[in-house]
């Protein structure tokens, strides 16, 4: 293990419902630090380009439509293991099978509104941050 950066969102549904205090203590208490943050609402062109990954997919204009719904708030975290701890602290993609004391079965609604976004491996968390923050920001 190392100390390593991920890149995480909190979601439009919990920036909206009021939550984004609690999603971001709870990071912050799993030991996380928070290196940059903003909060920003998404145009669908950036949607459809972070999600593009996904476009061939059933849900693809779902989640662009759900990404770009309201403001967000982007981050860059850091701590031993980021990339993996990070979806660790998030749960499951669907909250019905999210464990205990996860984020998203704290807070997500279903496995499309899911609160929280974290890269899925340490490549993807370096182009991710690159597609929102600056070298500068990153210090
Ligand atoms: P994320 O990328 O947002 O961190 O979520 P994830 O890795 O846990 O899940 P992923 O498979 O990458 O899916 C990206 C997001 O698309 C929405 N989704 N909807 N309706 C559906 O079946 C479905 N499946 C995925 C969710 O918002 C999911 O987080
Ligand atoms: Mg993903």
């Amino acid at each position: 293990m190392s100390v390593e950066r991920t890149f995480s969102i909190v979601k439009p549904d919990a920036v909206a419902a009021g939550q984004a205090g609690e999603i971001l203590a709870h990071i912050e208490k799993a030991g996380f630090r928070i290196v940059a943050l903003k909060m920003m609402r998404l145009t669908e062109a950036q949607a459809r380009g972070f999600y593009a990954v996904h476009r061939e997919r059933p849900f693809f204009n779902g989640l662009v439509k759900f990404m770009t719904e309201g403001p967000i708030i982007v981050m860059a975290l850091e701590c031993e293991d980021a990339v993996k701890g990070l979806r660790e602290v998030m749960g499951a993609t669907n909250p019905a099978n999210a464990a205990e004391g996860t984020i998203r079965k704290r807070f997500a609604q279903n496995i499309e509104r899911n609160c929280i976004h974290g890269s899925d491996a340490p490549e993807t968390a370096e182009t991710e941050l690159r597609f929102f923050f600056s070298t500068a920001e990153l210090l």
